[in-house]
């Protein structure tokens, strides 16, 4: 198995908040990701597809049609938006990174399997700062 990466980058605000609980939960809870209104990230977002190689073609993935398909489904939706109230697939979500990672997975995933005759996608990881990372995968 052969794992490919693209990596894209956004630019989005948004504020973790949990409508259920109470305004003090959530500022214990989420600190300054708390703040009413609202803060920004600089998002990478890693998207990895797992396969064999095409006998003809040598690739998993064409890396081209991979980055199209990220932007057309994540980066062109969420670049310089508000992530709690822009983006319609994200609405009644928490925005966390985690959340973030499984909902551009499953967004991306029907589309992956198009262009990846071989492989499938395997991952999303999403860097919410250089430090803060999550990741998801179906296993
Ligand atoms: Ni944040």
């Amino acid at each position: 198995m052969i794992y490919v990466t693209r990596k894209s980058h956004f630019t989005a605000a948004h504020r973790l908040h949990n409508p259920q609980k109470s305004d003090e939960w959530n500022r214990n809870t989420y600190g300054p990701c708390n703040h009413p209104n609202w803060h920004g990230h600089n998002y990478v977002i890693e998207v990895t597809v797992a396969g064999e190689t095409d006998p003809d073609t040598g690739y998993v993935v064409d890396l081209g049609e991979l980055k199209k398909v990220i932007h057309a489904k994540v980066v062109s939706v969420c670049d310089h938006k508000n992530l709690n109230l822009d983006v319609d697939f994200l609405q009644g979500i928490i925005p966390s990174a985690e959340n973030l990672a499984r909902a551009f997975f499953l967004r991306l995933e029907k589309d992956i399997d198009r262009i990846t005759p071989h492989g499938k996608l395997f991952s999303v990881r999403l860097y919410e700062t250089e430090r803060n990372i999550a990741e998801y995968r179906e296993d």
